[in-house]
């Protein structure tokens, strides 16, 4: 079984991917993570996200670079959407996704683009959504637990910044597949959207 998951950033799909694949069994790969590694890794190499060239020198980052904390900041997360613009770092990670997608026994993968180019044949495909207000509400909540210095209207204002690129980039914009399952956890606690996620799949399947 695939389970596709796509949605903007903190809309809770990286939690409920996280969960969904708990209970299924199933290995689950966060491919944001690999964008921001290639923002990151373009970086240590002084170049620039926004130069193709530049991005693509850097999908060949180290392994261990997945692991470090850095990857999580909202700097990062600004690099990966700038670096994921170009269609020829997307090619480049296209493979590592599509082979993690069809490793035997299934997988769930969360993104921007598994259920329309990674992964359009999934099984169960879910579009996990929620106003900017409230994901900007969570992520400051979180980034307050961390101690970080930032305003609400900062990060409101770095969300829309993010969604406006992904969603009208060319290639692989941030949609939801038309046959995806769209979840609005705008009102939902934790509990609640793997709830709803849990009956989608099984409408699904
Ligand atoms: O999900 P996350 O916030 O970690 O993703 C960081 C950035 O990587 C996104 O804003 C998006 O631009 C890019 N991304 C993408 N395609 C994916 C996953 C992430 O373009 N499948």
């Amino acid at each position: 079984m695939i389970i596709a998951i796509d949605g903007p950033t903190a809309s809770g799909k990286g939690t409920i991917s996280k969960r969904i694949a708990a209970h299924f069994g199933l290995p689950h790969l966060d491919t944001g993570l690999l964008y921001r590694a290639v923002g990151r890794q373009t970086l240590l190499n002084g170049g620039d996200p926004d130069n193709a060239a530049d991005a693509l020198a850097a999908v060949d980052f180290p392994a261990e670079l997945l692991e470090d904390p850095v990857l999580r900041n909202e700097a990062t997360g600004s690099l990966a959407s700038r670096a994921s613009v170009h269609p020829a770092v997307r090619q480049a990670l296209f493979e590592r996704q599509r082979a993690f997608a069809l490793q035997d026994g299934g997988a769930v993968l969360d993104g921007r683009d598994i259920g329309t180019v990674i992964a359009p044949d999934a099984d169960v495909k879910l579009f996990i959504t929620a106003s900017v207000d409230a994901r900007a509400q969570r992520r400051f909540k979180e980034m307050q637990e961390r101690g970080a210095s930032i305003t609400l209207e900062e990060i409101a204002a770095d969300l829309r910044r993010r969604d406006e690129r992904d969603t009208n980039r060319k290639d692989a914009p941030l949609v939801a597949a038309s046959d995806a399952y769209v979840i609005d956890t705008s009102q939902l606690g934790i509990e609640e959207a793997f709830a709803a996620a849990l009956d989608a799949i099984a409408q699904a399947r």
